[in-house]
Order: C-alpha cells, then sequence, then structure tokens
C-alpha cells in the first residue's frame, strides 16, 4: 500500500504541513475526487431531480440512482433498502420514531459505549411515553455476552453500535445478531455502523432491521448518510419527514406516502453530497478496505507499544483493534492537555467524545482521544511521543495562562 499517494489524494495535509490530524474518528479529511465531484455537480448539473421539465433532472437523477447503487455496495445490499438522511444522527432518530409509533411500550436495550446519538433519539420517544429503556451492565467492559444475558421476554429492539467511537472495538455483528434472533426472532436490531464503515464492510445482512451511518466519517462529505431499512419496515415504518418528493397523492383530506424507499426521503435531497459521496466509496475501493483495516490495525499496535513506555501515560483501550486511543496524562486536564498538544501541531480531541456515559466504565470524567486514519503514519506516532516525552509539569498551562 503506497501510502505517500493516498496522503497526497488530501489536499489537507499538503495545506496544513506541520500539523498532524488525529481526529479522524470525529471526522475524516477529504480526498481531491470526492471536493472535485462536489464542484462538478455544482458547476455542470446543479438542478433538483425534483424538476422533471429538464434533461438536466434525469441527468442528476440518473446520477443519483448509480451513487445509491454504489453506496449500498458497502453494507451488501439493494439500494432499494437505502434512505438517504443527513448522517447517522438523523437516521437514528427516524429509526426510534418510527418504531415507537409502532411498539409503543417495547422495551429497548442500550449500554454506555453508545455515542448521543443512539441514545438520545430513544430518550425523546421515552420522555413522550413510549418506550421504556434497559441499560446492559457494562459495568466491567463492553461484551458481546453480556448483551446475550440482558435480554428477556420484555426486550423488543436492541440498538448498538459496532465500533465504539472511543473505545476501538469491533462487534461481531454477524455471530451476534445471529444469536440474539435464536433467542427471538422479533427483536428488532439496529445497527449504529457509524465508526465501523470506515474500517470494514458490512457482508451479512441477514437479521439485521436497520443500519445507519456518516460518510464523513468515512473520507465523504458532510450532511449525508443512509439507513438501511429491511423491507418489510419500508412498508411498515412511518417517515419522519413529510413533504415534497415523498407523496403519491395529496387530497384536500389526506395523502399517500410512496411504499418504496422515497417515502422516507421527503424534501430536497443533498445531492452534490451524495454523489460526492460514491467518490469517497471508489477512493477506499482503491485502496482496498481489507488493506485499509490492516494498516490501520499496525498504526494502533504501534501506538500502543510506543506509548505505553512513558510513565505517567494511562492508556484505556490497549487491547481494541483499531487506532481510536483514549488515555489521560497522570495529574493532568484531559482539556489542557489536548490543547498543549495543540500547540504542537497535533490535533486530537479531549472530553468523552459525545460518549457521555463511558465514564460509568472508565471511572474518569475525560480523556484524550487520538484517532487515526489510513493517512496517518508511524513517523507522525514517533512525533507524538517526542512531545509528550517531553511534557514538563506546568506546560499545559503556560500558553493556556
Ligand atoms: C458511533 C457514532 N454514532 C453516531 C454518530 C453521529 O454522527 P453524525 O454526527 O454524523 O450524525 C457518531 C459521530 O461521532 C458516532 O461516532
Amino acid at each position: 500500500m503506497n501510502i505517500n499517494w493516498i496522503r497526497k489524494q488530501i489536499p489537507w495535509i499538503k495545506n496544513n504541513k506541520n500539523k498532524i490530524y488525529f481526529d479522524n474518528a470525529a471526522t475524516t479529511l477529504k480526498p481531491k475526487c470526492v471536493i472535485d465531484k462536489i464542484s462538478y455537480y455544482y458547476t455542470h448539473l446543479g438542478i433538483n431531480t425534483h424538476n422533471t421539465d429538464s434533461e438536466f433532472c434525469f441527468k442528476v437523477h440518473e446520477k443519483i440512482e448509480i451513487a445509491r447503487k454504489n453506496i449500498a455496495k458497502i453494507i451488501n445490499c439493494s439500494p432499494q433498502n437505502i434512505c438517504f438522511v443527513s448522517g447517522a444522527t438523523e437516521g437514528l432518530t427516524m429509526i426510534a420514531h418510527g418504531l415507537a409509533h409502532h411498539y409503543k411500550k417495547a422495551e429497548i436495550l442500550l449500554n454506555d459505549f453508545e455515542h448521543a446519538s443512539n441514545l438520545l433519539p430513544w430518550y425523546h420517544e421515552k420522555n413522550h411515553g413510549f418506550f421504556t429503556i434497559k441499560f446492559i451492565d457494562v459495568s466491567k467492559w463492553f461484551d458481546e455476552k453480556r448483551i446475550i444475558e440482558a435480554i428477556t421476554k420484555k426486550t423488543k429492539i436492541i440498538a448498538l453500535t459496532l465500533t465504539s467511537n472511543v473505545y476501538g472495538n469491533i462487534v461481531n455483528y454477524s455471530q451476534l445478531c445471529a444469536k440474539i434472533k435464536k433467542i427471538n426472532k422479533d427483536i428488532i436490531i439496529v445497527l449504529d455502523a457509524t465508526q465501523y464503515l470506515a474500517h470494514g464492510w458490512i457482508k451479512q445482512l441477514k437479521n439485521i432491521d436497520f443500519i445507519v451511518c456518516s460518510a464523513h466519517k468515512f473520507f465523504g462529505p458532510f450532511g449525508i448518510g443512509f439507513v438501511y431499512l429491511k423491507s418489510n419496515w419500508i412498508k411498515k415504518m412511518q417517515p419522519l419527514k413529510y413533504g415534497g418528493g415523498m407523496n403519491e397523492i395529496i387530497t384536500k383530506k389526506n395523502f399517500h406516502p410512496y411504499n418504496n424507499i422515497q417515502k422516507f426521503e421527503g424534501g430536497t435531497l443533498p445531492l452534490a453530497q451524495i454523489i460526492g459521496w460514491q467518490e469517497a466509496i471508489k477512493f477506499i475501493d482503491k485502496i482496498g478496505i481489507k488493506n485499509i483495516f490492516d494498516y490501520e490495525c499496525e498504526l494502533k499496535k504501534y501506538f500502543v507499544k510506543k506509548l505505553s513506555t512513558i510513565k505517567n501515560l494511562e492508556i484505556y483501550n490497549s487491547h481494541t483493534p483499531l487506532p481510536i486511543i483514549i488515555f489521560n496524562y497522570k495529574g493532568v486536564n484531559a482539556q489542557d492537555f489536548a490543547n498543549w498538544l495543540g500547540t504542537k501541531g497535533i490535533i486530537c480531541r479531549s472530553g468523552l467524545s459525545c460518549a457521555k456515559l463511558i465514564k460509568n466504565v472508565l471511572k474518569v470524567d475525560s480523556f484524550v482521544r487520538c484517532s487515526l486514519s489510513i493517512y496517518n503514519t508511524k513517523k507522525e506516532i514517533d512525533y507524538l511521543y517526542k512531545i509528550i516525552k517531553s511534557y514538563k509539569k506546568g506546560d499545559e498551562l503556560k500558553k493556556i495562562l
């Protein structure tokens, strides 16, 4: 794999020569092919698909449907089951809203590793009289066995992230979903694949009801993502958005929504982003998702090996495979430390990174998170190591005070 070639594809790297970008779990940098495609849409096409009186509409429509097909490939499903949304947050809100109206008093299993976007939509529905929420006990660590143990006769929905945005784990989804459905085939499984899809595609859809993701987490544009809905849900579930593009008939009394995926795509879609997103997928395909995964695991191992030799550094997730690493420098406030690293050109993140319940597991109020991607290098990790090694008590306050 040619890391130099990959780095050359990312204009941000060239334009920010003295910076190291270690915040890829927040968003990845964008390759030129994605930026160019978005620009191409606005400079050559620029027309809304709803304008069926112009040839442009048909051209754009065709491109959107080709993109849908290319995007659907990453989870091995039919494009007919992919609904475009603004991202994982909207996707999970749509699912929680749709299921709430179906299963008013359903019990849902959640856990402390979830991102706010896979907690609050369910809380919101609960606060409006739907759902009861039960937390899986993951107090020791995230463990798939715990999920199985938590299932009771009351369990109706399990919503789960495949890769935590702070932990860097990978849930063995095909095995887990098969076990869940074996206990009760009617349990609805909602998978948040937002982080996972940056490192692997989904091959086995059997047993999964819903999948959500955001394109910007894996080299795509902001403001676009998808919800995969198993076919039965397309017919059964209520949409979140009502308006143009999702209705077949409107009378003075009522309306009929479409009975296909369009039903969930009310309003104007972010057309340029959809067209741009498929270029991100082509970019990944060119490198090979397995090559990406292998390289990232190597970076993680290198990072842990090197940085765990620093006496005062406490790493919380050394053993997980993906290159998301959370740590604290003993006795130093995480935000101050991350700010100090920022003054040295290292862009990372501090806090709880939207996974606020994880503090119940880790027993810390905040940490520094470094999350790496395919364009990061061992040399960059060496630089981080050198900087942290050079840290002297109080350094973090010098620029701040
Ligand atoms: C695991 C996970 N789920 C959901 C989200 C929400 O994604 P978005 O803000 O793009 O909707 C994120 C973003 O950090 C995430 O990491």
